[in-house]
């Protein structure tokens, strides 16, 4: 299996970029296939830190292939800012290193405004969202009137679509009593930004399918985790695309087989609101707030910080078909006396293996804990698992029992070199293998 798919297993951050951008320098290509620039991705090379939002991970790295798939909600005007910033920093990106499907929803300044509209309106359940409009770019990609990228191309087309389009925003926006969209800032505000995106205009698919023929390597990088997901996420506290392994096909146009690999922290944390059974509101959860920098990569709010939800991830490894676990900033938990992890909940005098799908219960969880004395050692940047103190050995091999697969890798810093294989494991050629 050439391919691997990289995915969040709690509520996002859980350090997916780092891990995809160590895992491509052995792969040819990397795609996302959901989100948008929602996503905040942070690279640490040499002390200097990137911080991607739309750009696959393996833009740092000379001579790899960046895809954006169909499935991602596209602001080519945040794109095109991410790119000149890191051309900047002498990073090399043109059409011949990263293509863009022609099938991309576009973000138009049409949905930040609409999800400013309703975020305040919505009394009841505010999500919290990262004020990208992304949700109001997929509400228009399902109701078949976004304008995609391929549109950018044909003037008669894009005038019709605008059309529909607006017809339906300044409906709503009558409706509110807000001043209506004219056709031809928006025309103007596309004008100004379609010939620097067009040139990376490809269809897709058809050249995952040549790379696949080819034997090239493709790892597809995950945005958000499993409990955003629009339909097995905490609902409706989630974000607008589904964000488990089979988002990857549908959102690339590929159809293979992959390795799935999911990213887990060591402890879980969450931005926005919504439910978090094992949320600490204490001393505990300060300290995992300042000891992992807990301050969200896109919008720069205060994560909310609590212990590792064992049921949360055998869940999330049962929806993507999870193979292997990377468990990652291990380190901010060096400090700690004593590490919890939920094995179970409680609601209502019954006992609970599962996350329901009701939002109410989703809210009156008991979490049940296992408690496990902390090592109380630096760990930070160590790179040789025989010098990993035996009680983070032991946290560890409980979290593979209690999850049901196993720990390839864990992440012991933020740097790209701050990793470290266990010994039954091997990523060779590109791919996994067990012995
Ligand atoms: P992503 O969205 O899943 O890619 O994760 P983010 O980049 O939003 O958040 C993860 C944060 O943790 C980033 O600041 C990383 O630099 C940092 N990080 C990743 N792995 C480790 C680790 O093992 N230890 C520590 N201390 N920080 C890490
Ligand atoms: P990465 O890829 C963490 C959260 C928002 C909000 C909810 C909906 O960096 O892990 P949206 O703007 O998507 O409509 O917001 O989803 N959210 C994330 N939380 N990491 C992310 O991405 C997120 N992307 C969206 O905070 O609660
Ligand atoms: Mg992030």
């Amino acid at each position: 299996m050439n391919n691997i798919v990289i995915i969040g297993l709690q509520w996002g951050d859980e350090g997916k970029g780092k891990v995809v951008d160590y895992l491509s320098e052995n792969a040819d290509v990397v795609v996302r296939f959901q989100g948008g620039n929602n996503a905040g991705h942070t690279i640490v090379i040499d002390d200097e830190v990137y911080k991607l939002n739309l750009l696959p991970s393996a833009v740092l790295r000379a001579g790899k292939i960046s895809i954006i798939g169909n499935g991602v909600a596209l602001d080519p005007y945040a794109l095109i800012s991410e790119i000149e910033s890191l051309k900047i920093k002498r990073m090399n990106i043109d059409p011949h290193n990263l293509m863009i499907s022609e099938s991309c929803p576009l973000v138009l300044s049409v949905h930040k405004e609409k999800e400013k509209l309703f975020e305040n309106l919505n009394k009841n359940y505010k999500i919290g969202t990262t004020n990208k409009g992304i949700g109001p770019c997929y509400e228009d990609k399902v109701g078949r009137r976004a304008i995609r990228l391929c549109d950018l191309e044909d003037a008669d087309e894009l005038n019709k679509r605008l059309d529909t389009l607006l017809n339906y925003h300044n409906t709503i926006r009558k409706g509110l009593s807000c001043r209506v969209i004219k056709k031809e800032k928006i025309l103007r505000e596309i004008k100004e930004i379609a010939e620097k995106i067009l040139p990376y205009r490809k269809p897709v698919w058809k050249i995952l399918g040549n790379l696949v023929k080819e034997g090239k390597k493709i790892i597809f990088e995950g945005a958000q985790g499993t409990f955003l997901d629009i339909d097995h996420g905490t609902y409706p506290f989630v974000t607008s695309s589904n964000t488990i392994v089979s988002q990857a096909m549908t959102g690339s146009g590929l159809s293979s087989n992959a390795y799935v690999i999911g990213v887990v922290k060591a402890y879980t944390t969450r931005v926005g609101n919504g439910p978090f059974p094992t949320e600490q509101k204490n001393e505990i959860g300060n300290s995992l707030f300042t000891i992992g920098k807990e301050l969200g990569t896109v919008s720069n709010r205060k994560r909310r910080c609590g212990w590792l939800d064992a049921v949360l991830v055998r869940q999330a490894v049962q929806l993507s078909g999870v193979s292997g676990i990377v468990l990652t900033k291990l380190d901010v938990l060096d400090s700690l006396d004593k590490i919890k992890i939920c094995t179970g909940y409680q609601y209502s005098g019954k006992m609970y293996d599962y996350l329901s799908a009701s939002h109410s219960i989703q809210e009156e969880l008991e979490p049940i804990y296992e408690e496990f004395p902390g090592w109380k050692k630096s760990t930070r940047g160590e790179k040789l698992a025989e010098k990993l103190p035996i009680n983070l050995v032991k946290y560890i091999r409980r979290v593979e029992e209690l999850v049901g697969i196993p720990i390839h890798l864990i992440s012991t810093g933020p740097k790209r070199e701050d990793i470290i294989k266990l010994k039954d494991f091997e990523f060779s050629e590109g791919v996994f293998v067990s012995y």
